[in-house]
Order: structure tokens, then sequence, then C-alpha cells
């Protein structure tokens, strides 16, 4: 297993010396390396099981490193980052030649952000170097929100995960590019639509659910417990299933018709941000249960919701 702490200087120095980090964001956990060497890089691929063709995600301290990251910096993501970062949003922007091929994956744009969290901030402004990092769990798998999720699956494989407790968000971030006159969002995340079109006017959604290698990030099964799990109307899925035993996922109150023990509740107020911050840790929880199927329940498509909705519908895919 890995050591948990909170120890920055010890990540900061492992991280120097081309190694593994699990580090905390706002957002999900992540599997941090040394964005500008490829061996730190090809780690990241290796000890994720992470096909190639899937590129990472590279981490900042600031706008102002970002910048020397990437060609140009278009307006409306000036606009954005001005107003969002550090937080749960990121830019596919043309990168310089100073990121390795293999982060991109090929192409050429970077995926890139600045995360909201103190720890990894300290980290990140501690470093002469970015951080790639996908979230940190096995391909395919939910995405962890607390350090004990990575240790239980990527603990054997790294030395340290910082310990920043419980994801504030819980979801990944909001990819958007800006390679057309309106920018496209490429997948939905802790930061909503609204918000993003408050600030920069309207936006297009690409969210890609095929199973096309070419449409990185939107495959179309992904965020995947290993039980089956079927998303939508409780009430009907209860009924539909009822030969099996049904674990359930609800929004904000349990149902009629299966054992109280085996439902968990993502918000009892109804809040779409709590709901959000507890979706991961609870789809892990059902997992591990003693039932056939898990039911999760379609929540309103408003805000976080889209994003919540998104991931369940992903999860339910075969
Ligand atoms: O919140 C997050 O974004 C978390 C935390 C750790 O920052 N990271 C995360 O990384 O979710 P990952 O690798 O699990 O998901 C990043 C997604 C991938 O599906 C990848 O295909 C897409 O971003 N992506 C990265 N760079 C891209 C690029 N240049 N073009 C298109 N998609 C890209
Ligand atoms: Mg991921």
């Amino acid at each position: 297993m890995a050591e948990i702490g909170k120890d920055i200087g010890k990540a900061k120095e492992l991280l120097e010396q081309g190694e593994l980090v699990g580090i905390p964001t706002e957002t999900v956990y992540g599997l941090a390396g040394n964005a500008l060497d490829e061996n730190a890089v090809v780690k990241i691929f290796t000890v994720k099981d992470r096909p190639r063709f899937d590129p990472l995600i590279v981490h900042v301290a600031s706008l102002a490193q970002a910048r020397q990251l990437v060609e140009s910096f278009p307006d409306k993501a000036e606009k954005l980052a001005t107003q969002f970062w550090p937080g749960p949003i990121t830019f596919l922007l043309k990168k310089k030649g100073v990121i390795p091929d293999l982060v991109t994956s090929g192409m050429d744009t970077v995926g890139i952000r600045c995360p909201d969290h103190a720890l990894t901030q300290a980290l990140l402004q501690s470093l002469s170097f970015p951080l790639a990092a996908p979230s940190a769990n096995p391909f395919g798998y939910v995405s962890p929100t607390h350090p004990d999720h990575v240790n239980a699956q990527l603990g054997d494989r790294i030395k340290y995960i910082l310990d920043g407790g419980a994801c504030r968000v819980g979801i990944e971030s909001t990819i958007i590019g800006f390679e057309n006159e309106i920018p496209t969002i490429f997948r939905l995340g802790g930061l909503s639509v609204e918000d993003i079109e408050k600030t920069i006017g309207p936006v297009d959604l690409q969210l890609n659910t095929s199973s096309d290698p070419k449409s990185p990030g939107q495959l179309k099964s992904h965020y995947s417990p290993r039980k089956k799990v079927v998303w939508g109307v409780l009430a009907e899925l209860v009924e539909r299933y009822s030969a099996l035993k049904i674990g359930v996922l609800a929004f904000k109150a349990q149902v009629d018709g299966v054992e109280l023990e085996n439902q968990l509740v993502l918000s009892p107020t109804g809040s779409l941000e709590e709901a959000a911050k507890h979706l991961f840790g609870n789809l892990r929880v059902l997992d591990k249960k003693n039932i056939d199927i898990i039911l999760a329940e379609e929540v309103p498509d408003i805000g976080l919701g889209k994003a919540i909705n998104d991931r369940l519908r992903r999860a339910a895919a075969e």
C-alpha cells in the first residue's frame, strides 16, 4: 500500500525523481507525474492501464504558467480562466513543443487546468514543471474522490498519496475547446454549462457517446462500477428488475420495495452540488454490496445535474 500523508516536500521529491504521486484536487484525485518528462508520463499510462490514445490533462499553478505551455490563449479561454481558475474547467489549447506528444496522444492540443486545492496548489508552486494527471483510477473505473479510493486500487503501484481529504466538487472538470467560432464542450463536469455561457455566451456540446477511440475521453462505457448499472426513473426500474437483488442510488429519497440498507441517497435536500460530491463514493460503496444490479436515478438535468446524468449514462452503457 502507498503511504498517505500531507507532506508536500515528500511529494515534490518523488515527482522530481520521476515518480508518480496521488494528488487531491477539488474534482477528483489525480495520478500525477512530471508532464515534461516522457518517462514519468509513460509510467502514468502503465500504472493506470490506460491506452496511449487517451491524452492526459496538464495541471498548472497559474494562468501565467499555462501561457508558457500553449501557443495562444483565446479571449474566451482567458475570460473563463480569469473568472473560474483555479477551478474545475479544462481548456484544450494548441500546445507548444515542450509538451511531449505522448501527453496529448499525438494531438496538437493540450488539455490544461489549474486545480483548486490548497495542498496541490502549494505543490505546483514548489515545482519547476507542470503535472500531467489523469484521474487516479484504473482505466474505465469510477474516479476516486478520497485518498482511500486511490490506495485501494493503485496503492501497490505508487509510493505516496497526498492527503487532501474528500474532494469538494466530486466530479471531473468540464472540458472545453476553442477551435470553432463557438466554443465546444467535450465533457460535462464540475463547472456548469450555465456558468460558462453566462461568461462567454453560447457554447456547443459535443458529448460523444461512441466507442470510437478517436473521441478521447468520451468513450461510451466509462466511469463504470463492476456491477451492472441501469439509469432512469427509479419506480419503473425497481419494478422491471424485481427478480434481482437490487441496490439503489437515489437522488433525494429512498424508494419502496428495496431493502433500506441497499439504498444510498445522494442529497436528502435535493442539492445537485451535494449529489455530485457523493456520486462516485456512493457508486463504490454499492459496488461492494451483495447485490446483483445498481439502479441509479436520473437527476434534474440542470447545472451539475447534467454532468451527473452524463456519468450515470456512461456507467450504465454496456
Ligand atoms: O477533473 C479532472 O479533470 C481530473 C483531475 C485529476 O484534474 N482529471 C481527469 O483526467 O479527469 P482524465 O485523464 O481522467 O480525463 C481527462 C479527459 C480524458 O478523457 C481525455 O481524453 C481528455 O480529457 N483529454 C485530455 N487532453 C485532451 C485533448 N488534447 N483533446 C481532447 N481530449 C483530451
Ligand atoms: Mg478519468
